[in-house]
Protein backbone atom coordinates (compact mmCIF):
# COMPACT_ATOMS: atom_id res chain seq x y z
CA UNK A 1 0.00 0.00 0.00
CA UNK A 2 1.35 3.64 -0.83
CA UNK A 3 1.39 6.50 1.49
CA UNK A 4 -0.06 10.09 0.29
CA UNK A 5 -0.35 12.71 2.51
CA UNK A 6 -3.79 14.32 2.83
CA UNK A 7 -2.70 18.24 3.59
CA UNK A 8 -2.11 21.35 1.79
CA UNK A 9 0.49 22.77 4.15
CA UNK A 10 3.46 23.08 2.34
CA UNK A 11 5.66 22.82 5.66
CA UNK A 12 3.94 19.54 6.39
CA UNK A 13 4.38 17.86 3.15
CA UNK A 14 7.73 19.30 2.79
CA UNK A 15 8.88 17.07 6.28
CA UNK A 16 6.76 14.30 5.51
CA UNK A 17 8.70 13.94 2.12
CA UNK A 18 12.20 14.78 3.84
CA UNK A 19 11.24 11.23 5.34
CA UNK A 20 11.46 9.30 2.26
CA UNK A 21 8.01 7.64 2.45
CA UNK A 22 5.41 10.07 0.48
CA UNK A 23 3.92 8.87 -2.83
CA UNK A 24 1.26 11.36 -3.55
CA UNK A 25 -0.93 13.99 -2.14
CA UNK A 26 -4.21 14.76 -2.03
CA UNK A 27 -5.71 18.11 -1.28
CA UNK A 28 -9.29 19.80 -0.80
CA UNK A 29 -11.04 23.09 -0.79
CA UNK A 30 -11.00 22.79 3.35
CA UNK A 31 -7.56 22.09 3.68
CA UNK A 32 -6.02 24.81 1.18
CA UNK A 33 -8.78 27.10 3.37
CA UNK A 34 -6.58 26.19 6.87
CA UNK A 35 -3.37 27.46 5.09
CA UNK A 36 -4.90 31.24 4.32
CA UNK A 37 -3.00 30.76 1.17
CA UNK A 38 -4.10 30.61 -2.45
CA UNK A 39 -5.08 27.49 -4.06
CA UNK A 40 -2.77 28.03 -6.69
CA UNK A 41 0.12 29.06 -4.86
CA UNK A 42 -0.52 25.86 -2.59
CA UNK A 43 -0.87 23.38 -5.87
CA UNK A 44 2.62 25.04 -7.06
CA UNK A 45 4.60 24.43 -4.18
CA UNK A 46 3.33 20.81 -3.80
CA UNK A 47 4.17 20.02 -7.34
CA UNK A 48 7.55 20.97 -6.76
CA UNK A 49 8.15 18.90 -3.60
CA UNK A 50 5.82 15.47 -3.98
CA UNK A 51 7.43 13.09 -6.34
CA UNK A 52 4.32 11.25 -7.47
CA UNK A 53 0.34 12.30 -8.12
CA UNK A 54 -1.17 15.36 -6.43
CA UNK A 55 -4.94 15.50 -6.57
CA UNK A 56 -6.59 18.60 -6.81
CA UNK A 57 -10.51 19.51 -6.57
CA UNK A 58 -12.59 20.54 -9.31
CA UNK A 59 -15.15 22.52 -7.92
CA UNK A 60 -17.44 23.70 -10.85
CA UNK A 61 -21.51 22.08 -10.64
CA UNK A 62 -21.04 20.87 -14.27
CA UNK A 63 -18.82 18.52 -15.95
CA UNK A 64 -18.18 21.16 -18.89
CA UNK A 65 -16.84 23.08 -15.91
CA UNK A 66 -15.10 20.27 -14.26
CA UNK A 67 -13.28 19.80 -17.24
CA UNK A 68 -12.00 23.72 -18.26
CA UNK A 69 -10.50 23.28 -14.70
CA UNK A 70 -9.39 19.65 -15.07
CA UNK A 71 -7.19 20.70 -17.97
CA UNK A 72 -6.14 24.13 -16.77
CA UNK A 73 -4.59 22.28 -13.19
CA UNK A 74 -3.06 20.20 -16.06
CA UNK A 75 -0.82 22.72 -17.72
CA UNK A 76 1.07 22.87 -14.28
CA UNK A 77 2.65 19.00 -14.32
CA UNK A 78 0.90 16.74 -17.14
CA UNK A 79 2.08 13.55 -15.04
CA UNK A 80 1.17 14.38 -11.73
CA UNK A 81 -1.88 16.66 -10.98
CA UNK A 82 -4.87 14.51 -10.86
CA UNK A 83 -8.05 15.98 -11.06
CA UNK A 84 -10.12 15.44 -7.96
CA UNK A 85 -13.90 15.28 -9.34
CA UNK A 86 -16.98 15.03 -6.63
CA UNK A 87 -18.78 11.71 -7.56
CA UNK A 88 -22.02 12.54 -9.46
CA UNK A 89 -23.18 12.17 -12.90
CA UNK A 90 -21.68 16.06 -13.78
CA UNK A 91 -18.68 14.42 -11.99
CA UNK A 92 -18.79 10.71 -14.29
CA UNK A 93 -18.97 12.80 -17.53
CA UNK A 94 -16.16 14.95 -16.42
CA UNK A 95 -14.28 11.91 -15.55
CA UNK A 96 -14.80 10.25 -19.11
CA UNK A 97 -13.82 13.35 -20.55
CA UNK A 98 -10.95 13.58 -18.89
CA UNK A 99 -9.66 9.78 -19.39
CA UNK A 100 -9.94 11.06 -23.28
CA UNK A 101 -7.72 13.71 -22.83
CA UNK A 102 -5.43 11.56 -20.96
CA UNK A 103 -5.97 13.76 -17.59
CA UNK A 104 -5.74 11.67 -14.69
CA UNK A 105 -8.67 11.82 -12.02
CA UNK A 106 -9.41 10.97 -8.33
CA UNK A 107 -13.66 10.39 -8.17
CA UNK A 108 -13.67 11.91 -4.31
CA UNK A 109 -16.76 11.94 -2.13
CA UNK A 110 -17.38 7.76 -2.56
CA UNK A 111 -19.41 6.83 0.17
CA UNK A 112 -21.53 3.79 -1.51
CA UNK A 113 -19.82 0.67 -3.94
CA UNK A 114 -22.14 1.49 -6.51
CA UNK A 115 -21.22 5.13 -6.56
CA UNK A 116 -17.62 3.44 -6.64
CA UNK A 117 -18.42 0.90 -9.69
CA UNK A 118 -19.67 4.12 -11.79
CA UNK A 119 -16.43 5.86 -11.13
CA UNK A 120 -14.20 3.21 -12.27
CA UNK A 121 -16.33 2.20 -15.11
CA UNK A 122 -16.55 6.03 -16.50
CA UNK A 123 -12.35 5.68 -16.40
CA UNK A 124 -11.48 7.10 -12.77
CA UNK A 125 -7.89 6.73 -12.29
CA UNK A 126 -8.28 6.31 -8.36
CA UNK A 127 -11.00 7.01 -6.32
CA UNK A 128 -11.22 8.01 -2.66
CA UNK A 129 -14.25 6.40 -0.03
CA UNK A 130 -14.15 8.52 3.05
CA UNK A 131 -13.80 5.87 5.71
CA UNK A 132 -13.59 8.60 8.94
CA UNK A 133 -16.72 10.45 7.25
CA UNK A 134 -18.97 7.04 6.89
CA UNK A 135 -17.93 5.90 10.38
CA UNK A 136 -19.42 9.21 11.68
CA UNK A 137 -22.69 8.17 10.91
CA UNK A 138 -22.62 4.53 12.02
CA UNK A 139 -21.66 2.84 8.78
CA UNK A 140 -18.70 0.70 8.50
CA UNK A 141 -16.30 2.67 6.05
CA UNK A 142 -13.77 0.40 5.96
CA UNK A 143 -16.18 -2.13 4.74
CA UNK A 144 -16.46 0.19 1.79
CA UNK A 145 -13.28 -0.02 1.06
CA UNK A 146 -12.68 -3.64 0.59
CA UNK A 147 -15.80 -4.04 -1.13
CA UNK A 148 -14.34 -2.03 -3.85
CA UNK A 149 -10.56 -3.12 -3.96
CA UNK A 150 -12.53 -6.33 -3.84
CA UNK A 151 -14.31 -5.63 -7.44
CA UNK A 152 -11.57 -3.34 -9.30
CA UNK A 153 -8.87 -6.31 -8.49
CA UNK A 154 -11.85 -9.23 -9.33
CA UNK A 155 -12.46 -7.58 -12.75
CA UNK A 156 -8.96 -6.93 -13.45
CA UNK A 157 -9.84 -2.79 -13.30
CA UNK A 158 -6.67 -0.35 -13.49
CA UNK A 159 -8.34 2.23 -10.62
CA UNK A 160 -6.48 2.81 -7.65
CA UNK A 161 -8.12 2.84 -4.44
CA UNK A 162 -7.16 5.44 -2.14
CA UNK A 163 -8.55 4.94 1.74
CA UNK A 164 -9.37 8.75 2.31
CA UNK A 165 -10.87 10.18 5.86
CA UNK A 166 -8.32 8.49 8.27
CA UNK A 167 -8.27 9.86 11.14
CA UNK A 168 -6.06 7.71 13.01
CA UNK A 169 -3.04 4.84 13.19
CA UNK A 170 -5.41 2.07 12.99
CA UNK A 171 -7.45 2.99 10.27
CA UNK A 172 -4.24 2.90 8.12
CA UNK A 173 -3.72 -0.44 9.14
CA UNK A 174 -7.33 -1.59 8.50
CA UNK A 175 -7.22 0.15 4.83
CA UNK A 176 -3.94 -2.40 4.25
CA UNK A 177 -6.02 -5.55 5.28
CA UNK A 178 -8.88 -4.32 3.12
CA UNK A 179 -6.11 -4.42 0.26
CA UNK A 180 -6.27 -0.57 -0.24
CA UNK A 181 -3.70 0.38 -3.15
CA UNK A 182 -3.03 3.59 -1.40
CA UNK A 183 -3.96 5.28 2.25
CA UNK A 184 -4.20 9.09 2.22
CA UNK A 185 -3.04 10.15 5.73
CA UNK A 186 -3.05 13.49 7.62
CA UNK A 187 0.21 14.63 8.86
CA UNK A 188 0.14 14.28 12.68
CA UNK A 189 -1.42 10.71 11.88
CA UNK A 190 1.85 10.29 9.77
CA UNK A 191 3.89 11.25 12.74
CA UNK A 192 1.70 9.33 14.92
CA UNK A 193 2.45 6.18 13.00
CA UNK A 194 6.57 6.34 13.53
CA UNK A 195 6.24 6.58 17.55
CA UNK A 196 6.00 3.66 19.62
CA UNK A 197 6.65 4.38 23.80
CA UNK A 198 9.17 1.18 23.52
CA UNK A 199 11.35 2.10 20.93
CA UNK A 200 11.66 5.88 22.65
CA UNK A 201 12.08 3.76 26.16
CA UNK A 202 14.88 1.60 23.94
CA UNK A 203 16.91 3.79 22.72
CA UNK A 204 17.16 5.76 26.20
CA UNK A 205 17.97 2.32 27.89
CA UNK A 206 20.61 2.37 24.44
CA UNK A 207 22.19 5.58 24.81
CA UNK A 208 22.63 5.07 28.90
CA UNK A 209 24.33 2.38 28.64
CA UNK A 210 26.57 3.87 25.57
CA UNK A 211 27.46 6.36 28.30
CA UNK A 212 28.40 4.00 30.54
CA UNK A 213 30.95 1.88 28.61
CA UNK A 214 34.38 3.94 29.15
CA UNK A 215 35.59 6.12 26.38
CA UNK A 216 38.37 4.01 25.15
CA UNK A 217 35.24 1.06 25.03
CA UNK A 218 33.20 3.34 22.89
CA UNK A 219 34.25 2.78 19.31
O1 LIG B 1 -9.06 12.92 1.91
C1 LIG B 1 -10.30 13.35 2.38
C2 LIG B 1 -10.14 14.03 3.67
O2 LIG B 1 -9.42 15.22 3.54
C3 LIG B 1 -11.42 14.23 4.40
O3 LIG B 1 -11.11 14.02 5.71
O4 LIG B 1 -11.36 14.12 8.13
O5 LIG B 1 -12.45 15.85 6.67
O6 LIG B 1 -13.33 13.52 6.72
P1 LIG B 1 -12.14 14.41 6.88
Amino acid sequence: MKLFIDSADIGEIREAAGWGILEGCTTNPSLVRKTGRSFRDCVTDILAVVDGPVSVEAVSPDAEGMVREGEDWAKLDPEKVTVKIPMGLEGLKAIRALAERNIKTNCTLVFSPTQAMLACRAGASFISPFVGRLDDIGHDGMELVADAVEFIDGYGLETEVIAASLRHPLHVIEAARAGAHISTIPFKVLKMMAVHPLTEAGIRKFNEDFAQIPAAGRQ
